[in-house]
């Protein structure tokens, strides 16, 4: 079974998972399949309906936010599998990416999708930058390009047309509750006023639309995810978490390095 179509949909605040999702992506350009690239990092990408059907393979990257899907692809509703393939692939920070795969894989599969394979990644933790450092690297692209590899092999090899036969199930209890995902304890502020350009950076950066494009202040804090997007982005250094929440943040990241320091491998499942 040789797919007809090959899609990658990524969400990617602060780059890490796109810059998985395009390892990838490059791995798969020589098979000469058609293949498309979207990005549902912004938040009208995420409510475009777009339906799949079979003969389509789709990759779905989303990072691991507290151990789970990062919030805003918690609801996939905009797509609809009707029969496609999908892979669901998650990158994380090197700290673990524990119920991310299952909920994915949940998610798709009641979508419609027939997960076929998975996979979990690590790139640079956005939230701990000593985390996941320079990944994904040299060794991670050559996992990447046999994860690409493996999954083709075994599309091809499958006889018939009946997706149902590639599904897959992940390891761990398919019904167990998802582990708790944490409320966000505040968005980020204008922390120096005095260093802003009014350069807008911060607002088109933001995947949940809610940085005013005058003030550059969050206007919805309660839908802010904390990921960090608009303090990456802003060039001067000028937005930052307020206090006493920084420094809280700041040291529950600190024992979460100390216990992750170990470099995590990728896992993939097929
Ligand atoms: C709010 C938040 C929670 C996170 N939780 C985890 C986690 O539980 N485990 C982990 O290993 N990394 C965690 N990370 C790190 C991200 O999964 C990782 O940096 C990912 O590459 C970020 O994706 P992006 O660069 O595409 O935005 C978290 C990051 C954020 C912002
Ligand atoms: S305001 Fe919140 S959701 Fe928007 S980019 Fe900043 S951290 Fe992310
Ligand atoms: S990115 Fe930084 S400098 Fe640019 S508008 Fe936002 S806060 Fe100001």
């Amino acid at each position: 079974m040789t797919p007809e179509r090959i899609s990658i949909l990524y969400f990617s605040p602060t780059g890490g998972t796109r810059r998985v999702a395009r390892m990838l992506l490059a791995a798969l350009r020589s098979s000469r399949i058609p293949l498309e690239e979207i990005n549902l990092t912004p938040f009208e990408a995420r409510r475009k309906r777009r339906t799949f059907g079979p003969g389509d393979l789709v990759f779905v990257f989303v990072p691991s936010y507290y151990g789970r899907v990062a919030l805003p692809m918690q609801n996939l509703n905009a797509l609809s599998g009707e029969g496609a393939l999908a892979v669901p692939v998650a990158v994380y920070g090197n700290r673990a990416y524990d119920d991310t795969l299952r909920e994915l894989s949940g998610i798709l599969n009641a979508r419609g999708f027939v997960t076929t394979a998975a996979a979990a990644f690590i790139a640079q933790h956005s939230q701990c930058p000593e985390l996941g450092a320079g990944r994904p690297d040299a060794n991670d692209r050559a996992r990447i390009e046999a994860f690409a590899r493996d999954v083709l092999v075994k599309l091809d090899a499958a006889t018939g047309n009946d997706p149902g036969t590639l599904a897959i199930t992940l390891p761990g209890d398919e019904n167990a509750p998802l582990r708790p995902y944490l409320p966000t304890p505040a968005a980020p502020v204008l922390a120096h006023p005095e260093r802003c350009r009014h350069c807008g950076e911060c607002t088109a950066h933001c995947p949940q639309d809610i940085i005013d494009p005058l003030s550059f202040a969050v206007t919805e804090p309660d839908e802010c995810i904390l990921c960090r997007a608009c303090m990456a982005a802003c060039p001067e250094g000028a937005r930052d978490l307020p206090e006493p929440v920084r420094s809280a943040v700041a040291q529950r990241m600190a024992a979460i390095r100390d216990a992750n320091l170990a470099r995590k491998e990728p896992s993939v499942f097929l």
